[in-house]
């Protein structure tokens, strides 16, 4: 029996981690959950779980949700109380699916708990990538990918020499604007840039991946995991998010994973890694049925912050930093309205231009790095 803490459990991969947790009650059980603002959801997740310890964002709501769940559950608020679940000393292994760089402290203090950890909240390895994975190395802890590209690298490589290893080559479907022109992105909506064709997912990893920042940030998520330089990793377009993505050996042989687009996959494998176990009301790949799998290389120019992501993650140090604030703060803005959709990428240059690189920041730097990039973006959109 594995004992879970989850962070970001009322989101996409929270509610998806749930399911799996629901579906295996002999193999995992939940000990803590912490999430936003969703309060309902929360007390509903604490009654059917019953995890010993829940954290919310704000105060007013911990006390809501302590009327409804009985004095057995403790209920802590803020950026400790997110602590308290991400850090929990029976827990075996962390479920982050948060979203933004918000989960890089939890994740650096349950490493240091010893806890494995199941990222799926990228914007930690790509705001401070050098220091989680070092953390992670010196406490021995697993950091198990959650992206199903990533996942799907790791599982082509175990059992592999990474010495041997010529390129990683990573999928992308192209996002809810795959087939227009650049020209056709000026008058775009929320609403448009919401509709993902081929997955279910947040609000802001599903415009990262119409902008193609989501495909940048698993480059950098990708280099931090496994290792491996920037200039062999490649993005390759593939719009049925069939193949999760692959691996290139020396000898030209490629492995990869494939596989119908369900999230619990990936999540599940984290969780029961090193083991596979069943995912029943999941749809079996059936190739014959799907008939042609379709593949293209990337526009740079037509997907900018893919470029962006590329210079950013080779010049390293605090550059990764900025661009991932100055992202989350643009996209924060495009959902509510202020800015247009290519705006996104002009807010993240100006940042990245800006920008005097700090080389091998500590964990400081990065929050104080953090923190100046979002008010300067704000402070350009006004
Ligand atoms: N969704 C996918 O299929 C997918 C696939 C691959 C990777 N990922 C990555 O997984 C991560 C999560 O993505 P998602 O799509 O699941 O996002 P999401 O649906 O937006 O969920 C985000 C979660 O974070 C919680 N949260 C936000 N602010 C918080 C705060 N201040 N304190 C505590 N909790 C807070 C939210 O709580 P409330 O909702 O209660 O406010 C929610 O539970 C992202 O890094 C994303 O890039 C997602």
């Amino acid at each position: 029996m594995k004992k879970i803490a989850l962070i970001g459990s009322t989101g996409s991969i929270g509610t998806q981690t749930l399911d799996v947790i629901r579906q295996l009650p002999d193999h995992f059980s939940l000990i803590s959950l912490a999430a936003g603002r969703n309060v309902d959801l929360v007390v509903e997740q604490v009654l059917e779980f019953q995890p010993r310890i829940v954290a919310i964002e704000r105060k007013e709501d911990a006390e809501k949700i302590k009327q409804q769940v009985g004095e057995n559950v403790k209920v802590f608020y803020g950026k400790e109380g997110l602590i308290e679940a991400a850090v929990v000393q029976e827990a075996d292994f962390l479920m982050n699916a948060l979203v933004g760089s918000l989960g890089l402290e939890p994740t650096m203090q349950a490493i240091e708990a010893g806890l494995d950890i199941g990222i799926a909240n990228k914007e930690t390895l790509v705001t401070a990538g050098h220091l989680v994975t070092e953390k992670a190395k010196t406490y021995n802890v697993n950091l198990l990918p959650v992206d199903s590209e990533h996942s799907a690298i790791f599982q082509s490589l175990e059992g592999n020499r990474l010495e041997e290893v010529e390129k990683l080559i990573v999928t992308a479907s192209g996002g809810s604007f795959r087939d227009r022109t650049r020209e056709q992105l000026k008058g775009v909506s929320v609403e448009d840039a919401l509709n993902h064709p081929n997955w279910d997912m947040g609000a802001k990893i599903t415009i990262d991946s119409a902008t193609m920042m989501n495909k940048g940030f698993e480059l950098i998520e990708a280099h931090w995991l496994f290792n491996i330089p920037y200039d062999d990793i490649e993005v390759l377009l593939h719009k049925e998010s069939i193949i999760h993505s692959l691996v290139e050996y020396r000898d030209k042989s490629v492995l990869a994973q494939l596989g119908t687009p369900d999230m619990r996959v990936p999540i599940q494998y984290a969780m029961s890694y090193p083991e596979r176990l069943e995912l029943r009301d999941t749809n079996r790949l059936n190739l014959w049925k799907i008939g042609k799998l379709h593949f293209d290389k990337p526009d740079f120019d037509r997907y900018r912050c893919l470029s962006y992501a590329y210079e950013a993650g080779r010049k390293g140090g605090t550059l990764p930093t900025v661009l991932n604030a100055a992202n989350e703060e643009a996209v924060k803005h495009f959902l509510d309205g202020k800015i247009t959709f290519l705006a996104i990428e002009k807010h993240i240059e100006e940042a990245l231009e800006r920008h005097q690189v700090i080389n091998s920041p500590a964990l400081d730097t990065i929050l104080e790095v953090d923190k100046e990039t979002r008010a300067y973006v704000s402070s350009r959109i006004g």
